[in-house]
């Protein structure tokens, strides 16, 4: 089957309740339209004024990312950047590296259009550090991508563009192209903000409005690389969404009229949630963890390395509280927590998830 159930995606959407409080979740919470201050209904277009996704949306992110128009396509988030970019360089067969521990979503991508995957190790006792000789080792001559994320999804640790750009020298040599998830990068609060697109010609990068802004359900992301793999990706994208939808550009564009104003909000809600989320891990002799410079997430695995399914079906069961499973990352060792719920829900779910801790110990 080229396109199996997503497990992670599926489980996402649910698995998780409504009335459940969630300790692992990766955006920030929803934004309201009000936040927007949309000046009246002239500013929401039903339709688009690009054919080949929104011109004003490519020109926008072209000055923001100082890249060319030409450099970008708008997509309806991260996940069909991501898609559009792998069936590009992947079109004549080919085999891809995926780091590993992985948001599995992005694999499951990658396996479904490409012939092969070798996977690089990001290691916990390492720092989750992707290491570029270990890539380049992984590195074959059938290789035609290298897919990493950055932030690294789930660990939350940064990639530095020095690393980066060792993997895409390291990529080129066989002809490949280094793909950057960015979902996470604007935790980063770089001004301006930054993308591996820019490092070198075999770069790509995808991202989105989604995380840092509680913009998940807008569906306004892109695909920045090279010309010829943007346009390839937006003529595959006759197959899938064919428009950028009206409305989702001109939001969107409005999101980021306001962009700094939405950082402040994401950074404020970070400076109050990450020291909760940190010193119940450093409390928490069960755990091992590494904690990222910034971002919401965080991967701590339990010292004695065993799974963490059965620790988090009590949490479900026992507190209608949930963390994701490392399973969901090709790590079942871990568990991804996040510092994206309110403070005191925040502090209530962990305090439910110490509860659970107590227990296996007595067991
Ligand atoms: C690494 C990574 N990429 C992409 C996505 C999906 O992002 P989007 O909503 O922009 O499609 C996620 C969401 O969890 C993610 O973690």
């Amino acid at each position: 089957m080229r396109f199996p159930t997503i497990e992670y995606m599926q489980w996402a959407k649910t698995f998780i309740e409504g009335d459940m409080q969630q300790i692992g979740g990766s955006g920030m919470p929803a934004l309201e339209p009000h936040e927007l201050e949309l000046p009246g209904d002239d500013a929401i277009r039903l339709t688009s004024d690009g054919m080949y996704g929104s011109s004003s949306v490519r020109e926008r992110l072209a000055a923001l990312y100082q890249l060319e128009p030409a450099q970008i396509f708008p997509t309806e988030g991260t996940s069909l950047g991501n898609f559009l970019a792998l069936a590009a360089v992947l079109d004549e067969g080919g085999d891809a590296v995926v780091e590993t521990p992985v948001y599995t979503p992005l694999s499951d991508q990658v396996a479904a259009v490409s012939d092969r995957i070798d996977w690089v190790e990001r290691p916990f006792e390492d720092g989750f550090e992707l290491d570029p000789d270990r890539v380049a080792a992984a590195i074959r001559p059938d290789t035609r991508v290298v897919v990493v994320t950055n932030l690294h999804n789930p660990s939350g640790v940064q990639v530095p563009d020095e690393a980066l750009l060792a993997l895409a020298e390291r990529a080129a040599k066989v002809g490949a192209y280094l793909l950057v998830d960015e979902a996470y990068r604007d935790f980063l609060f770089e001004d301006p903000p930054g993308c591996a697109a820019r490092l070198a010609p075999n770069v790509i990068s995808t991202g989105s409005l989604t995380k840092a802004y509680g913009l998940g359900h807008l569906r306004f992301g892109w695909v920045l690389g090279p010309e010829d793999v943007v346009h390839r990706a937006s003529r595959i994208n006759d197959y899938l969404g064919v428009l950028q939808p009206g409305p989702v550009a001109s939001i969107g564009l409005r999101a980021l009229d306001h962009l700094p104003r939405l950082r402040a909000r994401c950074r404020r809600h970070l400076e109050l949630t990450r020291p909760i989320l940190r010193s119940f891990l450093e409390t928490r002799s069960e755990l091992d963890m590494v904690w990222p410079q910034s971002g919401p997430i965080a991967f701590p695995r339990l010292g004695d390395g065993s799974d963490t399914d059965e620790l988090l079906r009590r949490l479900r069961e026992e507190f209608r509280v949930v963390a994701v499973p490392g399973r969901f990352f090709r790590a079942p060792w871990g568990m991804r927590l996040s510092a994206t719920a309110a403070p005191a829900d925040l502090e209530r779910g962990l305090s439910n998830l110490g509860s659970v801790l107590n227990g296996l110990v007595r067991t």
